[in-house]
């Protein structure tokens, strides 16, 4: 297959773009380098920095592409930088979807594959939220990505939406929202003091990146439409999170200090997973503590 994968500099995306160089597929990455990193992006992968939001430099850069399918990743992917400028979030998760969504037609793909959120799309879960529950975006993230669905729903592509979970793995950046995992591994190892807001018993589901990949080659290989959810329908607290880091590396060097609560945090969300089950097409296969183990080994940490 000739895939595109937007955001394919980006933590997730590198992924995926490993994910489909591994069974055959010749792969071009469109992606601004906001976030990502070139590093990031596979040798045999053809990158074209491009800003997504940029229609003209869409056609510019990507208009000689004949293309199998699209998964877009690409993303202002930050809930707290599209509160402090959501003018960006809109122009990016809605703008650049619409002018992926064109590319996509007239590059001739007949499959897209969309990253929309679980996190930040259903709002405070008391159970894991199924596809069909009503969705309660508060942020201008979370919006936007719901705003980004419907433009891909009638796009009039066959297209398959996934909305994953929390995501964790090699190369989430530490200095970002990143993510609490990434955030807590980067202060061990600078031997700093982890910051737990509240009283860590904040509840994430945590899927692991490798099992993401496989959920967007899946996605890529089934051909009907809809949206699934992608994680493990485990809730983690924070709290469990510092207690499987100290399984491997000991406890933390510099301590942990519990913080006031940030404003609009969730207390608790979490996906429930059994559609993609139930399709026949995607489970989770690595648990939480095993997944650190694999974070770990490929840090050379643990
Ligand atoms: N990480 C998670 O926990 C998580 C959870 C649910 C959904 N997602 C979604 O998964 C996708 C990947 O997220 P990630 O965690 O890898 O974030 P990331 O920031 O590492 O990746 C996003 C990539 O998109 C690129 N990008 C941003 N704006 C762009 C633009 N205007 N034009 C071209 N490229 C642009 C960045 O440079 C980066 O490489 C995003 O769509 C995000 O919303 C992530």
């Amino acid at each position: 297959m000739r895939v595109l994968v937007t955001g394919g500099a980006g933590f997730v995306g590198s992924h995926v773009v490993e994910a489909l160089l591994a069974r055959g597929d010749e792969v071009t990455v469109a992606d601004d380098l906001s976030t990502g990193d070139r590093r990031n992006v596979a040798a045999a992968a053809d990158l074209r920095v491009v800003d997504i939001s940029d229609g003209d430099a869409i056609v510019r850069e990507l208009g000689d592409l004949d293309l199998d399918a699209i998964v877009h990743a690409a993303a202002e992917a930050s809930v707290v930088r599209s509160v402090a400028d959501p003018a960006r979030s809109e122009r990016v998760n809605v703008g650049g979807t619409a002018n992926v969504l064109e590319l996509a037609k007239r590059a001739g793909a007949s499959r897209f594959v969309f990253f929309s959120t679980g996190g930040a799309i259903y709002g405070e879960t008391a159970v894991c939220a199924k596809e069909t529950d009503p969705l309660r975006p508060v942020s201008p993230y979370g919006k936007h990505k719901l705003e980004g669905e419907k433009l891909v729903q009638l796009s009039g592509l066959s297209h398959a939406i996934l909305r994953p979970a929390n995501i964790y793995g090699p190369r989430q950046r530490g200095d970002l929202e990143g993510g609490v995992v990434a955030i807590f591994m980067q202060r061990w190892r600078a031997r700093q003091e982890l910051v737990v807001f509240g009283d860590g018993s904040a509840e994430r589901d945590y899927v692991y990146v490798e099992d993401v990949a496989r959920a967007v080659v899946a996605a890529l290989e089934r051909a009907g439409n809809g949206n699934w959810n992608i994680g493990t329908g485990v809730l983690t607290s924070v709290n469990a999170v510092v207690n499987a880091l100290r399984q491997y590396l000991g406890p933390p060097p510099a301590g942990v200090r519990f913080a006031p609560p940030r404003a609009g945090e969730l207390q608790r969300a979490c996906v429930d997973p059994s559609k993609a089950a139930r399709d026949g097409f995607w489970r989770p296969t690595v648990s939480f503590v095993a997944g650190i183990g694999l974070l770990l080994a490929e840090a050379k940490l643990g």
